[in-house]
């Protein structure tokens, strides 16, 4: 199978600019979107309400999609969730418990790691969920069930598009476990299906800021190291913005929790370091404005990532504030992804590094 890169420069460009194509794929094998409800396919067998926990391991950028679905587990489905990076899970010999799902999430299938954190479930009597894009793969074939994200083959290095179908099918099995325990009414399931498939056009308008986050990425590639603020389901996207800028681009970041800034990280604000806020005009909007105000206070370079209302309500001064479209709470990570991975992948162009194949890095980690 031959995979070009069409008008593309990089692979990665590519899977960026497909989003919204394989999400709405993805979407489209989860969603029952005429009825506005939720559809699993027949043999995934889950019996959601009597689950007692979930406890989920992966790897990278499928760990970040694990965390904010963890958000989406708890609020929905009002069920406890763990989670932690599959090289910790499998030696940690957590007691897991009776009537629990273990969710492995990879976009590969084939992670060592990962692996075995599946076959310890296993061994515990968890029922195990694969949320895998190689459908195909080890860890497709051990698994109890099967959710495959229908991204396609997905060849840079550094994830995108995988992410963001991890993140739609976790969302939709987040909302059909909610609707099975009772957590969720129909009108609630109605309105989120409603919002996720809004997800596609709206990653359309993100993709729009392309031009606007190349420039701002001139200014990036002459830093050493940049902090990336999110609260809610943003953390872990600043965690995963992180994540990407500093595998392709090898400029020091770190993702940090926007409340745990005077914890330590705000030691480090001065006027060259780039603070990026993820700040959709939430339920946590205001909590996260007032670390911004810490940041501006000492003279931080603040890039925020907000809506319309969040941008008329932060009145504080940035360095640039990319404004998105307005939307659901609920989908913002999977569109708020774009801007971030658009602001590493024009960092690392104008850097000159090997984007689609950075170095020392490998797609797949099939060795511990
Ligand atoms: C490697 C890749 C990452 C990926 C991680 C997990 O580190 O470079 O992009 O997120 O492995 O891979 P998986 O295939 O299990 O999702």
């Amino acid at each position: 199978l031959m995979i070009e890169k069409g008008n593309h420069r990089h692979f990665m460009a590519k899977e960026i600019h497909e989003q919204p194509t394989v999400v709405a794929q993805t979407l489209g094998h989860y969603l029952d979107m005429a009825n506005e409800t939720v559809h699993l396919p027949g043999d995934v067998t889950i019996d959601f309400a009597r689950l007692e926990r979930i406890s989920i391991a992966a790897c990278g950028t499928a760990y970040y999609a694990g965390l904010i679905a963890k958000y989406w587990f708890e609020r929905y489905a009002r069920l406890p969730v763990e989670i932690d990076v599959a090289s910790e899970f499998r030696y940690r010999e957590a007691p897991l418990g009776d009537n629990g799902l273990t969710i492995v999430i990879s976009q590969s299938g084939e992670t060592a790691d990962t692996l075995a954190s599946l076959r310890y479930a296993r061994d515990e009597d968890q029922s195990v969920l694969a949320v895998v894009n190689v459908a195909t793969s080890t860890i497709a074939r051990e698994s109890d069930a099967v959710m495959p994200t229908l991204a396609g083959p997905e060849i840079g290095v550094a994830s995108t598009k995988a992410f963001t179908c991890q993140l739609a099918t976790l969302c939709a099995i987040a909302v059909a476990a909610g609707r099975a325990r009772g957590t969720v009414s129909a009108e609630e399931e109605r309105a989120l299906v409603g919002a996720l498939t809004e997800v596609p056009r709206l990653m359309n308008e993100a993709l729009g800021l392309s031009d606007e986050i190349e420039t701002l990425a001139r200014t990036f590639a002459k830093t050493r190291d940049v902090l990336y603020l999110g609260r809610g389901t943003s953390y872990p996207l600043a965690l995963e913005g992180a994540l990407k800028l500093k595998e392709i681009s090898y400029i020091h970041a770190e993702g940090y929790a926007a409340g745990e800034l005077k914890h330590g990280p705000i030691a480090l604000i001065d006027e060259n370091m780039p603070v990026v806020v993820i700040a959709p005009h939430d339920a946590v909007f205001d909590k996260t404005m007032s670390n911004m105000q810490e940041v501006a206070a000492r003279g931080g370079r603040i890039v925020l990532i907000t809506d319309a209302s969040g941008a008329k309500q932060a009145a504080l001064p940035t360095e640039a504030t990319l404004v998105m479209p307005d939307m659901h709470p609920a989908i913002t990570p999977l569109v708020y992804a774009l801007p971030i991975q658009l602001l590493a992948y024009h960092t690392a162009v104008h850097m000159g590094t090997d984007v689609d194949q950075p170095r020392n890095l490998a797609k797949s980690v099939t060795v511990e």
